[in-house]
């Protein structure tokens, strides 16, 4: 509490020098002066990045490839995963464009630069559910990992990639129950 007579402070740090550093470098947008490399932070969500798009890929492939009256509502899982997958993919790709990166969609080295594989063509259905299975295992400790990285350092992005990994969880488990039913 501020003694009688003294003004309270309002701020954690020296107001003027904060607007004095806003002020400077206002074509960085989002990216303030306290920011701790920006450029390592895109370079990872480039690898997430990369990551989703290899997920709708197969998912959207493995949506149209099943066949049968039986895989319908499995289509459908697929399908409805896609798009998720499709949502995380722009969600990455904005935060990269906040931080002054420009996403990569090139598709070339595209598997390389993926936590997950696209997997293979011509598989059952069991084999599909696995791999995809596989790839949400990947990529929960995958976010887990960069979660970890962001922690104190890029709250916004922390929180977005929370809410990813939730998403991965949600999709972990209807692999899993696919595989059991
Ligand atoms: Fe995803
Ligand atoms: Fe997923």
């Amino acid at each position: 509490m501020a003694k009688s007579g003294e003004q309270p402070n309002y701020f954690l740090r020296d107001v003027q020098k904060l607007r004095g550093e806003a002020q400077k470098s206002i074509s960085s947008g989002a990216v303030t002066s306290d920011y701790k490399d920006a450029k390592r932070s895109v370079e990872l969500l480039q690898g997430a990045l990369a990551t989703e798009i290899v997920c709708v890929l197969r998912y959207t492939m493995n949506s149209i490839s099943v066949s049968g009256m039986t895989s319908k509502s499995v289509a459908a899982e697929f399908a409805e995963h896609a798009d998720d997958e499709r949502d995380h993919m722009h969600r990455i790709a904005e935060r990269i464009d906040q931080l002054g990166g420009i996403p990569n969609f090139d598709p070339k080295d595209l598997a390389s630069r993926s936590a997950t594989e696209y997997g293979g063509h011509d598989l059952t259905l069991a084999q599909m559910v696995e791999q995809n299975l596989v790839a949400e295992r990947i990529a929960i400790e995958h976010y887990r990992d960069l979660i970890g990285y962001f922690k104190d350092r890029d709250p916004s992005t922390r929180a977005m990639l929370e809410e990813i990994l939730a998403d991965e969880e949600d999709h972990a488990t209807d692999m899993l129950d696919l595989m059991e039913g």
